[in-house]
């Protein structure tokens, strides 16, 4: 392990490969690792991703994790997740030179090809604290994918035509997470409004997915608890989890 950032309370620890930084970061937790804990690692053997899918780690990306010890309540934590694809935006945006845009809940997209997927864990310890683990994986220097995933994946490298430092990258992308992390619960109207500035999927054409099944629906609008409003077959309803496609 190296340590990445001088002079920050936390530490920020790098390990060159795990299975999953955030299977790893939480099995610290259990052992006392403190609030605003970051584990970073070079690639994943057993990378994980929403809905229990697995998520291609290899060499080339940026995979890492942050240990947050709220004092607000689990339900005010389910902003994380957003808020957090705001700051990664906003970060590859001044780092990169390139915009990405945020694909709802939580995925970042350059010309609708994924770039980056944030999968977030919350869990109660014995004593009752809870602790949320917050996990990105961002594909930045990475030439080429497999064939399954070449329609739908890019990289920073691919879009941009640069390859970039990938332990700058990860300090800004810290930097940018504990700045969030300060003013998310308490300026939250402004990580809303930046958040819908940056999806791209409200006024969309969409299909819910739901196993094989695929609804069509029109999204109106995101909530102020981030979720969907949509037009369904002319009647309006919401969802507040789960995966779309856009049309
Ligand atoms: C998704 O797109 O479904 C979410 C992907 C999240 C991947 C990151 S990589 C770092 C952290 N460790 C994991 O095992 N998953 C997250």
């Amino acid at each position: 392990m190296k340590a990445l950032i001088s002079g920050r309370a936390a530490p920020v620890l790098y390990k060159p490969c795990v299975p999953s930084t955030n299977s790893e970061l939480k099995a610290m937790a259990k052992t006392g690792a403190g609030h605003g804990t970051v584990l970073y690692a070079g690639r994943q053997t057993a990378g994980r991703g929403r809905m229990g899918r697995r998520f291609e780690s290899p060499e080339g990306g940026l995979y890492l994790s942050i240990l947050w010890r709220p004092e607000v309540s689990p339900e005010d934590c389910l902003r994380l997740t957003p808020c957090a694809a705001v700051a990664v935006s906003r970060c590859i945006e001044t780092f990169c030179g390139i915009e990405p845009e945020i694909k709802w809940p939580n995925d970042l997209q350059i010309k609708g090809k994924k770039i980056c997927g944030i999968l977030t864990e919350g869990s109660f310890e014995a004593g009752g604290q809870f602790l949320v683990v917050l996990g990105i994986g961002l594909n930045v220097n990475n030439a080429g994918f497999p064939p399954e995933l070449e329609g739908s994946a890019s990289s920073l490298r691919l879009e941009t035509g640069r390859e970039f430092p990938i332990d700058r990258l990860a300090a800004e992308l810290i930097r940018a997470l504990d700045e969030m992390y300060q003013s998310c619960f308490t300026e939250h109207s402004l990580w809303l409004e930046e958040y819908r500035r940056r999806c791209n999927t409200i006024g969309a054409d969409i299909n819910m997915l739901m196993g094989d099944v695929k609804r069509p629906a029109k999204v109106l609008a995101v909530e102020d608890d981030y979720s969907l409003l949509l037009d369904v077959d002319g009647k309006p309803e919401r969802k507040a989890f789960g995966e779309i496609s856009i049309r």
